[in-house]
């Protein structure tokens, strides 16, 4: 088999999404025989280490996840740690030669994967003197990954893809959308693709609507200074939900190719009706938690929270009521719901089908129908599956709704692999299909911005608006029932 030979430089390694992530990532990865003994990690950060103290860090890292992880030592000693400063022009040329020196021991020909997972105020700086100091320069492939936020909107996104671009082609950049990473999105395509049964339905003559929700049960945690700056609609919209319907509305594309399945998921982004100062209660919905209960216990509402002003008008939670304006889509929602504090940590898909011409089936002695819509639910997590729900007469028994399930769990008994660990096994190989094109990007942001600049400058809410543990506030249930609709029960 194939095995990738690369160095792997992680830009603020001494972080929390390097040791919660990446290194049990890399691990899992060596542990699979994915990646050769041919590699090595060069955690790169400010503070002062030695290759033993990060090594060390390294395996703490991965014994947290990992219960049972063989040969720990061996893989560690494939980790390097170069201490940093990302203004330095000399850090660079430092770096640049112990790169040299680990393309030779470890027969790398010179693959090198910068990974940038730090402060994004520094991921210019970085791109542009990477290939200043030459350190792009090599004989093998310079890859450039780039974890989330990408800009704070679409200027600052243009502004920080231009400087990136500088140093590295777009097929050289890995956006991180780690949503992508998730086995059940990737499944999107499958199921729609792989399907008779599936694809000749997806289109607005079966479909009456498509709801997404992304709820968790987390607060801000440490996270409220980047929290008040972003809010639900940057945080989570711009990026893994508008993901999530570009794969959910895109026409098949004619190959499985990056390219071939970027430029779908492109048109879809174009033929998102804008929402602006005029027709935004319409579409949007915001709410922000105030205190409550999460699971028996009480919690502080948002503005109670560590670096968070105390009227803060930063939204926890949007709704929304996205519209494609093409031919497959025409007059069908697109419903989406995320937020924090809520009731349940769940990202699940409810496509709903529109209802049968004519209604045949009633309860014994009422005038009520007895069965429910057509459902179909893509479970993305915790659970991952997909659940059918169809009306059958259960024997001896009235016509009824049922659900044909299908789980993921069940069937592998092991854990399906982390998001960052097949992220990362793509980037290796060249892939970047699961990672966001600019081009995507760019238009996610020309979506988001007019509507958080309308709620940015509408100061006056009745925040808090949704207690914590709940579902949400009261007006998003209104969005769909302006339309008949209903969100579905997560369970
Ligand atoms: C991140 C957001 O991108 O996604 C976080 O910044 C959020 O605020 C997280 O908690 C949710 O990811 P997941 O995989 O737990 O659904």
């Amino acid at each position: 088999t194939y095995k990738p030979k690369t160095t792997i430089v992680i830009f603020g390694a001494t972080g929390d999404l390097a040791k919660r992530k990446l290194f049990p990532s890399i691990y899992r990865l060596f542990k699979k025989g994915k990646i050769s003994e041919d590699f090595a990690v060069v955690g790169v950060a400010r503070r002062p280490l030695t290759n033993e103290e990060f090594r060390s860090n390294v395996i703490n890292s991965v014994s947290e996840v990992d219960q049972n992880c063989e040969n720990i030592e061996g893989f560690s000693s494939h980790f390097y740690y170069h201490p940093f400063d990302v203004t330095n022009t000399a850090s660079y040329q430092e770096l640049n030669q112990l790169l040299g020196t680990l393309d030779d021991t470890y027969h790398t020909e010179g693959n090198r994967i910068f990974y940038l997972a730090m402060a994004p105020e520094f991921f210019g700086t970085i791109a542009e003197h990477l290939k200043e100091e030459g350190l792009t320069k090599t004989n093998g492939y310079s890859r450039l990954v780039i974890e989330k936020p990408f800009g704070h909107n679409h200027p600052s996104a243009q502004q920080l893809n231009d400087q990136i671009r500088h140093a590295f082609k777009e097929d050289q950049i890995y956006r991180i959308d780690h949503y992508l990473g998730k086995e059940m999105v990737q499944n999107i395509e499958v199921i729609r693709f792989a399907n008779a049964i599936f694809e000749p339905l997806w289109n607005n003559r079966y479909i009456s609507n498509i709801q997404i929700t992304s709820s968790e049960v987390l607060g801000v945690e440490d996270r409220g200074g980047y929290y008040e700056k972003s809010g639900a609609i940057r945080d989570m919209v711009q990026n893994h939900m508008l993901q999530m319907v570009s794969l959910l509305a895109m026409e098949p594309p004619i190959k499985l190719t990056t390219e071939e399945i970027r430029s779908e998921k492109i048109k879809v982004l174009r033929a998102l009706r804008p929402v602006d100062e005029n027709n935004i209660d319409e579409y949007f919905v915001r709410g922000q938690y105030g205190p409550g209960t999460v699971n028996d216990v009480n919690v502080n509402g948002y503005r109670e929270e560590n670096n968070v002003d105390p009227n803060s008008i930063t939204e926890t939670y949007v709704a929304g009521k996205l519209m494609i304006d093409n031919f497959r889509w025409a007059g069908v929602p697109f419903y989406i719901r995320t937020g924090k504090k809520m009731a349940a940590k769940s990202t699940k898909i409810v496509v709903q089908f529109k209802d049968i011409p004519m209604n045949l089936y009633y309860k014994k002695g009422v005038n009520e129908p007895v069965q429910n819509p057509n459902l179909l639910v893509i479970h993305i997590q915790p659970e991952e599956g997909i659940t059918l729900h169809l009306n059958v007469k259960k024997s001896g028994q009235e016509t009824q709704p049922v659900q044909l399930d299908f789980s993921n769990d069940l069937i592998d008994g092991i854990n399906t692999p982390e998001a960052y660990e097949k992220l990362i096994y793509d980037c290796i190989r060249g892939d970047a299909t699961n990672f966001t094109h600019w081009d995507e990007v760019s238009l996610s942001w020309s979506f988001v911005d007019p509507i958080s600049s309308v709620w940015e400058s509408r100061i006056t809410t009745d925040f808090p608006n949704y207690p914590a543990g709940s579902m949400g506030p009261k007006a998003a249930d209104d969005l769909l029932a302006k339309n008949g609709d209903h969100w579905w029960p997560l369970s």
